[in-house]
């Protein structure tokens, strides 16, 4: 079922990363049999979200998809050009779904819900999303600053209270993490970290090599403006936010991810990613990384 609402060749889904938007990126991913998807949620304008949906088009005749954010104002023109563009699946986050899924459905499209709870999960089949995708503790990106459950609790305890089907995010590296995935109640998975950690993923180097160099236990959750985000720990930031007087949520701020990410700043805002760069020693291949996986 999610396959169908998909329509790519396996159920691999690249988990949108708000700072990289590459047509190529979203493109080869498509090409190797996964879901490729942009990031649309923070777009400035629609004719910049209409840019890079007709690159993704120009080069790729594979289905690919896009992330939106339901508090985007833009979306209401956004979601038509996606429609247009043969796009049969986005996913949404940030918002409440019951505000959006009647004009995605409208439009002749599908929607997956991102969640990183139970209670979200049960309203947000209530309020008409297709799916979901749920999203571990162990996840790259942005949390919330409730306690939270790591996938292998999260997905078997949604999948009892809800009949949609779950795409699982968060800690997956690898066939196993592939395999437990489905075994836990999941129809899919996203990925996040392992995918920045392809050689198609146009990320700073610097960016692959801390995920290459992040061991057990490397990840922390900093407070990033009034959320918490996952991040790597280099001994350097260590010391850094160890030391007195620091004060985390002065110094990282969410408006400056993007430049400290594309130009390898990472004492603006330390390097994103999940707990699975613990699993990831090496630079491939988006099309080895995909077809592993699902081997
Ligand atoms: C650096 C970074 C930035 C992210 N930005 C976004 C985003 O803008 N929108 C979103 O829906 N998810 C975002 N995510 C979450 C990913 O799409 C994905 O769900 C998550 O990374 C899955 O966990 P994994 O990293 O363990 O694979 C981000 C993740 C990382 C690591």
């Amino acid at each position: 079922m999610l396959l169908e609402m998909l329509g790519s060749k396996y159920p691999v889904i690249q988990g949108p990363i708000g700072a990289i938007n590459d047509p190529s990126f979203v493109a080869s991913i498509s090409e190797a049999g996964g879901y490729g998807m942009l990031a649309l949620g923070f777009m400035p304008t629609v004719d910049d979200a209409k840019k890079l949906i007709d690159e993704v088009k120009a080069k790729t005749d594979k289905p690919f998809g896009a992330n939106i954010m339901i508090i985007n104002p833009l979306n209401e023109k956004i979601l038509p050009l996606l429609a247009e563009a043969g796009v049969k699946t986005v996913t949404t986050s940030v918002g409440f779904p019951g505000k959006i899924y009647p004009l995605i459905h409208e439009l002749g499209m599908k929607g997956l819900h991102v969640l990183l709870s139970l209670k979200h999960a049960v309203s947000a089949e209530d309020a008409g999303a297709d799916g979901i995708v749920v999203a571990g503790s162990e996840a790259g990106g942005l949390r919330s600053t409730n306690p939270e459950s790591s996938t292998m609790i999260l997905v078997p305890l949604i999948a009892d209270h809800v009949k949609i089907p779950i795409v699982a995010a968060g800690g997956i590296a690898d066939s196993r993490g592939y395999r437990a995935a489905l075994a836990l109640g999941a129809q899919g998975v996203q990925l996040g970290t392992r995918l920045m950690a392809s050689a198609e993923c146009p990320i700073h180097p610097k960016w692959k090599e801390q995920i290459l160099q992040c061991q057990d236990g490397g990840t922390a959750l900093l407070p990033v403006d009034n959320m918490m985000m996952r991040a790597i720990i280099t001994p350097q930031l260590k010391a850094r936010i160890e030391s007195p007087g620091f004060d985390m949520k002065k110094e990282f701020q969410l408006k400056n991810a993007s430049k400290a990410w594309n130009s390898a700043e990472f004492e603006l805002v330390p390097a994103g990613a999940g707990q699975a760069a613990a699993l990831i020693n090496d630079i491939k291949p988006v099309k080895e990384i995909i077809e592993e996986m699902v081997s």
